[in-house]
């Protein structure tokens, strides 16, 4: 059975700040997408929110980009602003930058992530959800899961894995793509996605059956609006067991609090913190950044689930070690590496400072 599996995002207002999503948003979310389960557009969804990003989980027949799944995305935030403003949320409706559906979201500020699947007689999928970062906080994970065997053990003892994977990598920036193969070219892709500011992993895929894998949104909200308008906060699914990495092997990634662009203002380095989803509530100097993931069973299009994966004990040293991390990085204060550099910051003062002090820069006499 083919089944397309959408997770459109937005953050459409905060409560308090940009802390968390208002539990009344998350029911008006419910209450439109329940409409469209009840009318077959949807087979099934799942609606949820990680800080103060809301999530549509939605599963459906009619493949990606398809017009009247995002338009239904759309009204149902576009309903939920409405609600939000009357609540006073903060930043109510941030991430719709255009005043009108135009047949797609993409680039209309809402994060998109969709996989047109041939469902598997068990089909175990993992989504990834993100508060206070960017889209290239999944490169490294996506790394580690499908082209590292010191996470990822399938690689060497998994006939089913040990063909590889192939990444498809996007080039954020300049609006291009290209796909490299592990293991072969691992050097190559290493030299793009360790620069995950412009280079990110949108897909992977199978090189065994020639399966996706996994996809992950790579909007980058600045790029699209042309100024600091929030982070990007992306959401990525992955496919698990049998030919793909096992959930254990998917989740093994966040085990380590890796550093992220993001937090305060969006113009800081810190530790990406895997938390269940009543834990990503950023609160300390925005953040530090989150990462949640809820598993489900797709059956027949229906979403049998879902389990917080990181509801589990053994991320409690992956926690710590964040809370460590970050004491550690805001101890740098407004120095980097903490603050991001000057071409990465989502907030600056620097042009305004700089035409005020020209006048008082003299030529250095060398
Ligand atoms: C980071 C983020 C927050 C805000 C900060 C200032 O992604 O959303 O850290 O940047 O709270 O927000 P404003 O400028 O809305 O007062
Ligand atoms: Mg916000
Ligand atoms: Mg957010």
């Amino acid at each position: 059975m083919k089944i397309t599996l959408s997770v459109i995002k937005a953050d459409i207002g905060g409560y308090v700040g940009h802390s968390e999503s208002h539990p009344d948003i998350l029911a008006k979310a419910e209450e439109c997408l329940a409409r469209h389960k009840k009318s077959g557009l949807l087979v099934d969804y799942h609606v949820t929110k990680c800080g103060d990003d809301l999530q549509l989980i939605m599963t459906h027949q009619r493949g990606e980009e398809n017009e009247e799944i995002h338009r239904l995305a759309w009204d149902t935030f576009v309903e939920g602003t409405k609600l939000a403003k009357t609540l006073g949320l903060y930043g109510a409706g941030q991430d719709l930058l255009s005043d009108a559906f135009s047949g797609n979201v993409k680039g209309m500020g809402p994060g998109i992530a969709e996989m047109e699947i041939e469902e598997r007689k068990s089909e175990p999928v993992l989504i990834f959800m993100a508060d206070k970062t960017s889209s290239g906080a999944w490169n490294m994970p996506l790394y580690k899961m499908f082209a590292d065997p010191f996470n990822s053990i399938g690689l060497v003892i998994a006939l089913s894995m040990h063909e590889g994977f192939s990444f498809e990598v996007h080039d954020v920036k300049d609006h291009k793509k290209i796909t490299l193969n592990s293991p072969e070219e691992i050097y190559d892709l290493l030299i793009y996605i360790g620069a995950p500011g412009r280079y990110a992993v949108k897909a992977v895929y199978s090189r065994a059956t020639g399966e996706i894998a996994a996809v992950s949104s790579t909007q980058r909200l600045s790029l699209i609006a042309g100024r600091y308008v929030g982070k990007d906060d992306p959401v990525c699914i992955v496919r698990s067991q049998g030919v793909f990495p096992a959930v254990g092997e998917v989740l093994e990634p966040f085990a380590f609090p890796h550093l992220v662009e993001g937090w305060m203002r969006g113009s800081h380095h810190g530790p990406f913190m895997p938390v269940s989803v009543a834990d990503s509530i950023p609160s300390r100097f925005d953040g530090p950044p989150r990462v949640t993931c809820l598993g489900f069973q797709l059956t027949e299009g229906k979403l049998v689930g879902p389990r917080d994966m990181f509801a589990d004990i053994s991320f409690d040293n992956a926690r710590q070690q964040a809370n460590d991390v970050a004491d550690y990085m805001r101890r740098h204060g407004p120095f980097e590496p903490h603050r991001l550099p000057l071409e990465e910051m989502e907030y600056t003062t620097m042009p305004e400072i700089a035409e005020k002090l020209a006048f008082r820069f003299e030529d250095l006499q060398e």
